[in-house]
């Protein structure tokens, strides 16, 4: 009954729970119909999607442009040397125009402002593929991935160990809407966005879900279902590098880690990972669910995608969140 159409995605603040569901939801039904029935959905014949990538990717492209293909759109990807945006075409130009030659556009960029003002000039949906504050779309593909595994989501709480980043910041917007505890830890200086975790912590005092904010990844990782984490030096970051590996220092997540871990514990990481974030021992282990979470970044997106583009509803029983 929740109706998503024409919506843009560009923060997982602007979706309440009623809105996640329906996306994960059909998330699901599409990677059973597709993937487990063979069958052909093509939900999104007629339709293309315009891919402005200011960053490289590898998953969130591939994920796109195969699962938008495999609906029986037409993915367009767009890189600054391919498109005028930036050199010589204003965002509004670009925008008004996209909108008339494209029914949506997914966009990664450095600077969350940039969205904004295409989404203000663009009469078609505008999706985060990445901005420096938020990373919606990987968030949909974790919290498909915890659902899947542990048949719902409610009370279960997750431990970020590392840098308060984008990923982090789309956690801290949705996981308590959704009932999921969160401990955040990370190193002096590198805590989360103050206005994001002002708003974090009015969403989990609203949830009555427990919300930590602390320094040390043991205390953070003690009793947790799920522990995460993410690089520590992200795209643009590079020249901080050293610093950042000096800072991170004790921050990697080992089996020692999880041993003050929930008994079911299970390891999250958007990828591409480094060995100093999590030893191979964890990322390759059957607690690791990072393969598993990738390959969800395809059926979450097509999820969204068919959420905001059609009316559809999925032929698999509701999820139980
Ligand atoms: N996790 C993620 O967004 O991966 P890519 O940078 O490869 O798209």
């Amino acid at each position: 009954s929740v109706n998503l159409e024409g919506r843009s995605f560009l923060t997982l603040k602007d979706f309440n729970a009623e809105e996640i569901k329906p996306i994960l939801w059909v998330s699901a039904d599409l990677k059973h119909r597709i993937k487990h029935r063979g069958e052909y959905v093509p939900l999104l014949q007629g339709k293309s999607i315009a891919m402005i990538f200011e960053k490289r990717s590898t998953r969130t492209r591939m994920a796109t442009e195969t699962g938008f293909s495999l609906l029986g759109g037409h993915p367009c990807f767009l890189t600054p040397q391919d498109i005028h945006l930036g050199v010589n075409e204003s965002t509004t130009d670009t925008a008004r125009v996209l909108s008339g030659l494209a029914d949506v556009v997914l966009a990664r960029v450095y600077s969350h402002s940039s969205l904004e003002h295409l989404d203000i000039d663009a009469s078609i949906p505008v999706i985060n593929g990445l901005s420096d504050l938020y990373h919606p779309i990987q968030v949909l593909a974790d919290l498909s991935t915890l659902q899947e595994h542990y048949g719902s989501l409610k009370g279960l709480t997750l431990a970020w160990i590392g840098d308060g980043n984008n990923v982090l910041h789309s956690f801290m917007m949705s996981l308590a809407k959704l009932g999921v505890n969160l401990k955040v830890a990370t190193p002096k200086g590198y805590e989360p966005d103050a206005n994001v975790t002002q708003e974090a912590q009015l969403l989990s005092k609203q949830f009555g879900t427990k919300l930590q904010f602390l320094m040390d990844p043991m205390e953070a990782a003690r009793h947790s279902s799920v522990l995460v984490t993410d690089t520590w030096v992200s795209m643009g970051q590079e020249e901080e590098k050293k610093k950042r590996l000096k800072d991170f220092h004790g921050y990697q997540i080992t089996m020692q880690t999880g041993s003050v871990a929930a008994p079911d514990w299970t390891f999250l990481h958007c990828l591409p990972r480094k060995a100093e974030e999590v030893d191979d021992e964890v990322f390759y282990s059957p607690r690791s669910l990072v393969f598993t979470e990738a390959e969800n970044h395809k059926w979450t997106i097509m999820g969204l995608m068919v959420c905001i583009l059609t009316d559809y509803t999925p032929q698999i029983p509701k999820l139980k969140f």
